[in-house]
């Protein structure tokens, strides 16, 4: 569905259908694209699409002259090493949101092209639906509202495997800004402990302030945690991190909360834990692959007591508050990029020949 034939800026974006056409907040998408706004941006010749697969895609095909590319998280235009070899004339990508994996930047560094996102703009956004997700899963939600539906009432099912948050321990891998929300928001359920893992520590005052303790070793970490939420980005250092080894690890019937990248837990692993009972549940946004095959694995899988699953499209952070603000923030990557002004620091993941962000692994 190219919009139009020669560009120098590449948007892949989802396709919004009727939705788009009924609710033009929904800025995301091909119909509403998310730097509309753009004044100079304008004045560029631009493509819109969402065509990303294979080698006749518009991505594929429009990637060689392109010079700015702007991607979306939620549908990935997956930019490896090979597309920017042949990428000539591309200097920047820009992702309308937050979480650049889908980049090979390491790639991207040796072909000095930046790399820059919407840093911030969806984080309480993902924090909320981190919280909504935990609290599903530990009263177990999903499984009675569709008892309910299908006009079922027989309250013991679902009581059986019901829990208080209050008392249990949570922690994050990664207490970045959605980690570190998310415990924000933990504070009022009066946990047991909230913990978190990361290679960064949190300043003393903020650790103080959510009464929050790091845990160094990750299986010293998982072992003391009822619910575990991961909010670290997708990068060498976390690709699979969640196996079936750590699995082990894991308190028996722990649950667990994924809306940073699908791919940090193993698919099969994560399915296998749940259904055996060692995870209680699973809970999600982020897939492997996106959009999501139909016969995904995650789709369907469940605990021993038939629920467990609170899997979801990658919408948690696109609600259409946080639409605004990643498509403002783009558009102003896109003009100071145009204008050769300096870009907001926190924005710049990968700048010319080196990463500037010390959150996609310890180099
Ligand atoms: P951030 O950069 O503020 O924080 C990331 C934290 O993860 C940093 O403190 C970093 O030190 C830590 N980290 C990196 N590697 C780690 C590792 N191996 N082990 C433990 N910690 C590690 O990023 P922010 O804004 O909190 O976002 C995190 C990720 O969440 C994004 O990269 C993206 O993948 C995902 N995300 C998902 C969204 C959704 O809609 N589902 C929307 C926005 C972000």
């Amino acid at each position: 569905m190219l919009k139009h034939k020669r560009q120098n800026v590449l948007a892949i974006l989802y396709d919004g259908g009727k939705a788009a056409e009924e609710e033009p907040r929904l800025l995301g998408t091909v119909e509403n694209k998310a730097s509309r706004n753009g004044s100079r941006a304008r004045d560029m010749n631009s493509s819109v699409s969402s065509s990303k697969e294979g080698a006749d895609s518009d991505f594929q095909k429009h990637i060689v002259d392109a010079e700015v590319l702007i991607t979306t998280p939620f549908h990935p235009g997956y930019l490896t090493r090979d597309l920017i070899e042949k990428a000539k004339n591309l200097k920047i990508c820009i992702t309308a949101g937050v979480g650049s994996d889908h980049i090979d930047l390491n790639a991207a560094v040796d072909h000095r092209i930046q790399v820059l996102e919407v840093s911030g703009s969806n984080v309480v956004s993902v924090a909320e639906h981190v919280v909504m997700s935990i609290l599903l899963l530990v009263r177990n939600f999903v499984p009675a509202h569709e008892m309910i539906e299908r006009g079922d009432w027989q309250v013991s099912e679902v009581a059986r495997n019901a829990f208080d948050l209050e008392g249990k321990v949570v922690g994050t891998i990664g207490a970045g800004r959605i980690g570190y929300r998310v415990l924000q928001r933990l504070v009022p359920f009066d946990c047991k402990e909230l913990l978190y893992y990361d290679y960064a520590p949190l300043p003393a005052a903020a650790a103080e302030t959510v009464k929050a303790r790091r845990v160094e070793d990750l299986k010293q970490f998982v072992s003391q945690c009822d619910v575990v939420t991961v909010n670290c980005p997708l990068h060498e250092g976390t690709r699979g991190l969640v196996n079936a080894e750590l699995l082990k690890h894991f308190k028996k019937g722990a649950w667990l909360v994924n809306t940073a990248r699908g791919a940090i837990c193993d698919k099969d692993a994560v399915a296998e834990a749940l259904a055996s009972g060692q995870l209680s549940g699973y809970s999600g946004d982020v897939w492997n692959v996106q959009p999501a095959p139909k016969d995904h694995v995650w789709r369907t899988m469940k605990n021993p007591l038939g629920g467990g699953n609170g899997m979801v499209p990658h919408y948690s952070g696109t609600t259409l508050d946080a639409q605004a603000r990643y498509a403002n923030g783009t558009k102003s990557i896109l003009e100071n990029y145009i204008n050769k002004k300096d870009q907001e620091p926190q924005n710049i993941i990968v700048g010319l020949g080196k990463y500037e962000s010390k959150a996609y692994g310890q180099r």
